[in-house]
């Protein structure tokens, strides 16, 4: 059996490529961590001519490299099993960086009727009205629907592995399949299903999306995304949306992100095992209208999310609605004393999030998000027995009409 090393992330297990990948000893200070190196540039050379001013590997610019997104890049690469990552300022500037990059006027892409809202209005209105790139919006848990949409100018197929927030969940093998026969690329956002819970690219998703603001840094506390995936359909997003259009992440950031993916394999299995108590609870209350979750075997892709999460789990966000007008949802929200009321997602502490029932992404959720509306719930990582009690007695002064003092 070959002997694991540690500089050597494909020779590792998960939990210690999430403790060792990426990370260096700093030849100055010999720090065993690698530091936060709060600096805009790095020597050059005595000859510099030999540099190339738009080159990503080595620290140069912190535009195009520093030593915290070098390291941040290296773990992300080795925990999602891919050739190379890029990381970014935010979520959506990753987001915004595959679409940049990858499509052109003229081509057209096939994306999720369901997906978090800046993907949504970058197709709906941004792509099409700025670039000329068209964008037709599917059920994707559909593969047929997926099929049909495909047109000669298909370069892309876009979707959330499991959908922001209506938890549809997409059968990605399947996808991938009707994407390669058409020569399109499948990027997905994984952001609800980090690993080890999904590698969408062993089921054949070409890109790899993440906002690292959730789970792989997991303490609320720092924003960033990444995109991971071949060397091939990397290197560009990091000339073209990296280097040229300049959405990178701060050193900071990056190293309190790389900090908090260490703890990502241990943290993952209790917010999974949380919500699916969690759901469970609400599921069995009469005074709540329906639980959106994927563990729950009501879902209509229960046995889907259990065959392609490989048994690990089903996530940890559900969507729910107590039975009541948006003022019931509201009065509910006040009274929880542990859950906080604020947007977001994979953080440490578990958050609530009251959407209505209007707009035009609403009307493509399924009916009983449009009748009733949807409170948005990231499981944390408190005692569930504290959260399951926080609802139960949020719900009782919600009915008995108690103060939210
Ligand atoms: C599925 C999904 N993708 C992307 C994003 C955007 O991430 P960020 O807020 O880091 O830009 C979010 C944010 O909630 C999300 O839920």
């Amino acid at each position: 059996m070959a002997r694991p090393d540690k500089h050597d992330p494909a020779s590792l297990k998960f939990h210690t490529q999430a403790v060792h990948a990426g990370n260096r000893i700093d030849t100055g200070s010999g720090a065993i961590r690698t530091p936060i190196v709060m600096a805009n540039s790095y020597a050059l050379p005595e000859d510099p001519s030999g540099v190339s001013w738009s080159g990503t590997d080595v620290p140069l610019y912190t535009r195009n490299s520093g030593v915290n997104q070098l390291a941040l890049q290296e773990r992300l690469a080795a925990l999602d099993g891919g050739e190379d990552a890029v990381v970014l300022a935010s979520g959506v500037a990753a987001l915004h960086a595959v679409f940049f990059t990858h499509l052109r006027t003229g081509d057209h892409v096939v994306v999720g009727d369901v997906t978090y809202e800046a993907t949504w209005r970058l197709f709906a209105e941004l792509l099409p009205q700025k670039y000329g790139i068209e964008a037709t919006f599917v059920d994707t848990s559909d593969v047929a629907a997926v099929a049909e949409a495909i047109r000669g100018n298909t370069k892309l197929v876009h979707v959330e592995a499991i959908a922001n927030p209506t938890t549809k969940v997409t059968d990605i093998a399947a996808v991938a399949g009707v994407a390669h026969a058409a020569g399109a690329l499948l990027s997905v956002d994984s952001t609800f299903t980090p690993p080890p819970l999904y590698r969408p690219l062993a089921d054949g998703a070409d890109l790899v999306v993440h906002s690292l603001t959730k789970y792989i840094n997991g303490h609320g506390d720092a924003m960033g995304g990444a995109v991971i995936g071949s060397r091939e359909l990397i290197q560009p997003i990091k000339s073209d949306a990296m280097v040229d259009v300049g959405g990178v992440i701060a050193p900071f950031n990056a190293w309190l992100i790389t900090r908090g993916s260490v703890t990502l394999p241990l943290r993952l299995p209790r917010h999974l095992e949380s919500a699916s108590r969690v759901a469970e609870f609400l599921a069995a209350d009469p005074r709540i209208a329906y639980v959106a979750y994927p563990g729950l075997a009501a879902h209509p892709q229960h046995e889907l999310a259990a065959r392609q999460f490989g048994g690990r789990g089903f996530g940890a966000m559900l969507a729910f609605a107590v039975d009541g007008g948006p003022e019931v949802q509201n009065r509910f929200v006040a009274n929880l004393r542990v859950v906080t009321s604020a947007v977001s997602l994979g953080h440490d502490e578990s958050l609530i999030v009251h959407v209505g029932t209007e707009g035009p992404r609403v009307a493509r959720y399924p009916d009983e998000f449009r009748r009733w509306g949807h409170l948005r719930f990231s499981v944390g990582l408190e005692d569930p027995d504290d959260l399951i009690a926080d609802l139960d007695g949020a719900l009782t002064a919600t009915f008995d009409g108690s103060a939210s003092s």
